[in-house]
């Protein structure tokens, strides 16, 4: 038979739906990049960058994932020139403006961990609006990390647990990892906490503050495709490689 898919020579890959991980995590990097190969400003691959989230989020959806937390805006982001911050703070209105009926569709509930009130105010409440609008979806939860860092993150569970002991809530012998994973910004994904799979685009092989702690055993899978050129095909690749790993939690096979 011809494969025609030029993009992805492999053509179909076929996956074991018994072992989609649950929760996947992407470091969405290369938008700028992209353009810049292009010879376009940066803000254009930003744009196509918020096309390939709405793909990746059905395709996943899809493949039956429980959870897709996307880094969108690290701590560290507020370092770029104003214009680009400006514009990747409109990203998430101009997203939730015209996708959120296709996440209703697709039964996919929103949430958003990070420091929501140092956003702007219509990003603020597009990021509210599409919580609310979503929150009756019981398909995949899809995470954004927004304004996020692991490093303020852990901070401020250290914070939160020194007060409850302070107070007496609870003492220092009750604090234990599933405390510390509870007080997280990813607690409320309960036993989803704790991504499966790690992927990050564009060819870096670094975590750039991303959930630390939660990353303990996840598999770490790492493409040279820039983000807005990642699409389903791309995700099945990587769960495809996730689903040749070995995954041992410290321990051994049943066969060895
Ligand atoms: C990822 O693409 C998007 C964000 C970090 C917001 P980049 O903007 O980092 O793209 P490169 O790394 O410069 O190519
Ligand atoms: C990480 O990408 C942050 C996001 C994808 C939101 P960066 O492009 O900011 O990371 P560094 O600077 O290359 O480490
Ligand atoms: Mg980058």
């Amino acid at each position: 038979m011809f494969n025609n898919n030029k993009k992805h020579p492999e053509a179909t890959i076929s996956l074991d739906p018994n072992r989609i991980p649950e929760h996947i995590a992407i470091i969405m990097d290369g938008n700028g990049r992209w353009a810049k190969k292009r010879h376009l400003p940066r803000i254009a691959g930003h744009r196509q960058g918020m096309e390939t989230v709405k793909t990746v989020t059905k395709a996943a959806s899809k493949l039956g994932v429980k959870v897709l937390t996307l880094y969108a805006f690290s701590t560290e982001n507020w370092k770029r020139p104003k214009d680009e911050v400006n514009f990747l703070m409109g990203l998430p209105v101009k997203f939730f403006n015209n996708f959120v009926p296709e996440l209703i569709e697709n039964n996919v509930k929103v949430s958003v961990m990070g420091i929501v009130d140092e956003l702007p105010q219509p990003t603020q409440k597009a990021v509210y609006d599409a919580i609310a609008q979503t929150s009756d979806c019981t398909g995949m939860i899809l995470n954004f990390a927004l304004n996020y860092g692991s490093r303020l993150d852990i901070r401020m569970a250290v914070r939160q647990i020194a007060n409850e002991v302070k107070e007496n809530a609870i003492s220092v012998s009750d604090i234990n990892d599933d405390l510390i994973s509870r007080h997280l910004m990813t607690g409320f994904l309960n036993q989803y906490a704790d991504p499966d799979l790690l992927i990050r685009t564009s060819g870096e092989e670094r975590i750039s503050n991303f959930l630390l702690w939660q990353i303990a055993y996840s598999e770490l899978v790492f493409t040279k495709t820039l983000w807005p050129d990642f699409d389903g095909e791309t995700l099945k690749e990587m769960i495809r490689d996730y689903q040749k790993r070995d995954r041992r939690f410290g321990g051994l096979n049943q066969e060895e």
